[in-house]
């Protein structure tokens, strides 16, 4: 039989050396797919802003987008933990707001829990959430919605100043109650350390294989999205060759009237037709 993956079920499997899978989705057909497949949890990450909307990032991504994408996923999962994304600004302005704004996502958006971005600035926030009952997963490192104060997608961490203060970092998320903690482009050795410090779970996109799970954006793995690929990415099939493919066979087969036939339409009594002429 299986079972809903929890908060719990993280801090189990890191207990027990279990990696834990972790896979962004966006609607309801590819949540059915996923769930199906046994995925631990899915994000609805803002990062649909740029493989489902097509922007340049993630900073103009809106709460009310984000409670769309998480309504539909959840109608399609029954037993993957669902991780909604906070937005930018959604939860940078108060604590109240956050809390307000946290809250939504598990109202409206049936999510189980929310993701925020940001280190030792953010744990007053994560404190407040976490307080009001709602499990808040951490994402240091690579945090796609500072991207302008990073000046572009850039490995964090490399630098001995940048390394001690993501170890910070992930030790005031911890303390403030976060359940995991997402490690973004961040050099493997120092993701281990962190793995190593820290009593809850990493989950690692660009981070190596010693963190405690490991993320993916769905439409980079099963190659839909060509805009950009970074290092980290494991492309597991080609989809988009596939759809072209596919629609270029459509195509051609409503062109020459290949498509339909007469097994995809419906009959009736023609001399009822007469009436019409
Ligand atoms: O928005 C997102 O999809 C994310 C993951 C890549 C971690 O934050």
């Amino acid at each position: 039989m299986s079972t809903k993956f929890t908060t719990q079920s993280f801090l189990e499997a890191k207990r027990a050396n279990n990696k834990i899978t972790m896979l962004t989705g966006y609607d309801y057909s590819m949540a059915q797919i996923l769930d199906t497949c046994g995925i631990d949890a899915i994000l609805i990450g803002d990062s649909l802003g740029m493989v489902v909307q097509g922007r340049d990032s993630t900073v103009e991504v809106t709460m009310e987008e984000m409670l769309y994408h998480c309504k539909c996923v959840a109608r399609g999962t029954k037993n993957a933990m669902l991780i909604g994304d906070m937005p930018f600004l959604s939860y940078h302005i108060s604590p109240e707001e956050a809390v307000r704004n946290a809250g939504r996502f598990i109202q409206e958006g049936k999510m189980n829990a929310v993701k925020l971005e940001g280190g030792k600035p953010m744990a007053e926030t994560v404190r407040s959430i976490v307080r009001a009952q709602i499990p808040v997963m951490g994402h240091i490192g690579l945090t796609p919605q500072s991207i302008h104060v990073f000046g572009g997608f850039k490995v964090q961490g490399k630098e001995q100043k940048q390394a001690i203060s993501l170890m910070e970092d992930a030790l005031a998320l911890e303390e403030a109650g976060a359940f995991a903690l997402v490690l973004e482009a961040v050099p493997e050795a120092l993701a281990k350390l962190i793995t190593e410090k820290v009593r809850i779970p990493t989950i690692g996109i660009g981070a190596g294989k010693h963190c405690d799970g490991q993320v993916l954006v769905i439409n980079d793995i099963l190659g839909m999205y060509s805009d950009f690929t970074p290092k980290f990415v494991k492309q597991y099939a080609e989809l988009k060759q596939t759809i072209v493919e596919a629609v270029g066979g459509y195509i051609q087969d409503v062109k020459t009237q290949q498509f339909p036939e007469t097994k995809h339409t419906f009959s009736m009594n023609e001399a009822l037709l007469e009436k019409l002429y």
